[in-house]
């Protein structure tokens, strides 16, 4: 390894990035990192996704139903829930399930709920159990209510006692023999835990710790498909997630479920602040997934909404949406230096939404932020290999994909969902090719799978050679850096009761305790956490395969030396030999090497939020440079490695 001719990564100062996108997929979201505990708070609705009383349940024989009231509490929440006593001598009310449960502990639990109705009396809050009715805690809110407007109330409730699962519930009672005529409207019920550093409508701690013990250094969203949206007219529109939760109409997600847009726009930022990440922001570029094409005389005012959409981020307080930035709180713009136009336009709507985007959808979007915005380094949403699909006819090189020279200085976007050894033949892929991000990337297939290769009782978690195959391909990544700023992993979140995509980084339930990082994520956590901010050129007396390999060094950690490496599919199972000399070191040297093997033994072994057994072994040595100024090692069969010469 010489420390000579070594390429500067990236262009924006940061080091090579491991990260992730974030969409709202598998409840990842919404009962996922967003910290709310009530599901379906606000009685949100779509066309796609009816309103409903799911997961409200009447107490004490009170009657619950969706109303839409005159004057609703606001436009963009018009439904309610009604709670009509039948039972008119005493305390009657509603509760909720939560996503899958609630978790209950001796924490500060922050609530609110708006009321409209005449009412002389309090409100009981109450944590319980679902199974035994058992109370761990309840707070008497006493009430502001008035006949004719929504009053907020808010609270704060710490229960007595830890419960001992999360079968639980929120309940929320009142006396109707206090009540005008036994019936009052309540809406936006909300509930929830300490979050991650403490941010109002902020992120679950134990999710968010999970990501950021990571030591990511990217975060791609709002989408995936989550930002084209299953029409034009219902794509993810970034303003609807602006301000007040009573001002946020919720969205259609398009993974299955009803969104309430708590997580916006500003919690998308904040959470970037709050893990120091660099951020690509996904651009609404014209496209929905059904295939409906914006034509490109309509499409100016989506051009002008991203322009607007980048000056809310990083806009100077003056601008128009600047300042709108900082009413909401935040003057002090954010970082903003990558920007991706669409979302895998060569997948939704071709032949149309390709052509489209090869003759002006991505050129119009490029220019007009180009223009505005010289330094952001603008993304397509799809790779030079991203093939012209079956029935493009129309545009400039039509059956090369982009044209990448029509828009100087764009970069991809690649997406490999792959089986371990298609990654592992990745290895090369941007040896000789322009810049990308690897926008999303997971070993999801078994090797030797046969369409539909999402089928089978593997496709559960990561597993072990997987996460093996995507080290390898990472490598194959970042020493390409340079020219490819990050890669992410993708989708990253998973709520076990929401099986919609199972290969994720970290899987969950309502309870902490479940909360498990999947083997890949000990991978990217060794990566990510022996950052380089240069390439290195390497020489081998071996070739690439059974161990393939990288270098670089860090600034920011006085020049320290990294080699990465992972062995995978050895001829006889023997582990494999390894002699790593970086130029300058001499005998005596220090270096840390530290290896993550599987001590499950089986390939396809994963870690399972059901067994709290973590099969990835990872040991940390310190190694001393032998007479000839090398480190000497050996990798078995199936691991991944890094030796880095910062052992301070
Ligand atoms: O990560 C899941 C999905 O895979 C994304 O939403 C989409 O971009 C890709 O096809």
């Amino acid at each position: 390894v010489q420390s000579t001719g070594g390429n500067v990564t990236g262009k924006f100062g940061h080091p090579y990035g491991y990260g992730f996108l974030h969409e709202d997929i598998n409840n990842s979201g919404d009962g996922g990192i967003y910290a709310e505990l009530i599901q379906n708070r606000a009685f949100q609705y779509s066309p796609r996704f009816p309103v409903s009383t799911e997961h409200w349940f009447p107490l004490n024989g009170a009657q619950l139903s969706v109303q839409f009231l005159n004057d609703p509490l606001s436009k963009s929440l018009p439904a309610s829930l009604r709670v009509t006593a039948t039972n008119k001598t005493g305390e009657c009310g509603f509760e909720n399930d939560g996503y899958w449960g609630i978790d209950v502990r001796q924490q500060k639990y922050t609530g609110s709920f708006w009321v409209k109705g005449t009412y002389n009396g309090s409100f009981t809050a109450t944590l319980k159990s679902n199974l035994t009715a058992e109370v761990f805690g309840s707070v008497e809110v006493q009430a502001k209510t008035n006949a004719n407007e929504w009053v907020q109330h808010e609270f704060e409730l710490i229960p007595e006692k830890n419960a001992p699962n999360s079968n639980n519930t929120f309940a929320i009672t009142f006396d109707s023999t206090a009540t005008g005529n036994g019936t009052l409207d309540f809406n936006l019920i909300s509930l929830f835990p300490p979050t991650y550093k403490n941010r109002k409508n902020g992120l679950r701690v134990d999710i968010a710790e999970a990501l950021a013990e990571m030591n990511p250094h990217f975060l791609r969203f709002p989408g995936g498909n989550m930002l084209e949206g299953l029409t034009n007219d219902t794509h993810w529109d970034w303003k609807d997630t602006l301000g007040p939760l009573k001002d946020r109409p919720g969205f259609q997600g398009v993974w299955g479920y009803q969104q309430t847009h708590g997580l916006g726009i500003m919690e998308y930022l904040e959470w970037a602040e709050d893990m120091d990440l660099q951020i690509v922001v996904g651009v609404w570029a014209g496209l929905a997934l059904n295939g409906d094409v914006t034509p490109e005389e309509d499409l100016q005012p989506y051009i002008e909404d991203a322009l607007n959409e980048i000056e809310f981020i990083r806009g100077d307080p003056n601008t128009p949406w600047g300042s709108k930035r900082a009413e909401l709180g935040h003057p002090e713009p954010f970082e903003l230096n990558y920007v991706e136009i669409g979302n895998e336009d060569w997948l939704a709507g071709y032949p149309g939404g390709w052509d489209s985007y090869r003759q002006y959808r991505l050129q119009n979007f490029y220019e007009a932020i180009h223009a505005k915005y010289p330094d952001i380094q603008v993304i397509a949403s799809g790779a030079t290999s991203d093939p012209a699909p079956e029935g493009a006819t129309t545009g400039p090189n039509t059956k090369e994909g982009i044209d990448f020279t029509r828009t100087p200085g764009v970069i991809g976007d690649y997406h490999p969902y792959r089986e371990p050894d298609e990654l592992v033949q990745e290895f090369d892929r941007f040896d000789n090719d322009i810049g990308h991000i690897i926008g999303e990337v997971a070993a999801t297939h078994v090797n030797g799978a046969t369409p539909p290769r999402w089928d089978g009782p593997l496709y559960k978690y990561p597993w072990w050679i997987g996460a093996v195959g995507e080290a390898v391909s990472l490598i194959g990544y970042e020493r390409n850096s340079d020219r490819i700023p990050g890669t992410f992993y993708a989708p990253v979140l998973k709520n076990e009761n929401r099986f919609q995509w199972p290969i994720t980084l970290i899987q969950f339930t309502a309870d902490p305790k479940q909360t498990t990082r999947a083997v890949t994520w000990y991978c990217w956590s060794l990566f990510a956490h022996h950052p380089i901010s240069h390439t290195l050129p390497t020489t081998s007396n071996s070739t690439y395969g059974p161990l393939y390999w990288g270098a670089g060094k860090d600034e920011s950690r006085q020049g320290a030396f990294v080699w990465k490496g992972a062995v995978y599919n050895t001829t006889d199972g023997s582990d494999v030999p390894v002699s790593v000399h970086f130029e300058g070191s001499q005998s005596g040297s220090r270096a840390s090497l530290t290896v993550l093997t599987n001590s499950a033994g089986d390939p396809y072994a994963y870690n399972s939020p059901f067994t709290n057994v973590n099969i990835v072994n990872t040991t940390k040595v310190e190694l001393t440079a032998s007479d000839d100024g090398a480190f000497h090692f050996e990798l078995p069969e199936l691991s991944v490695a890094v030796l880095d010469t910062d052992v301070e």
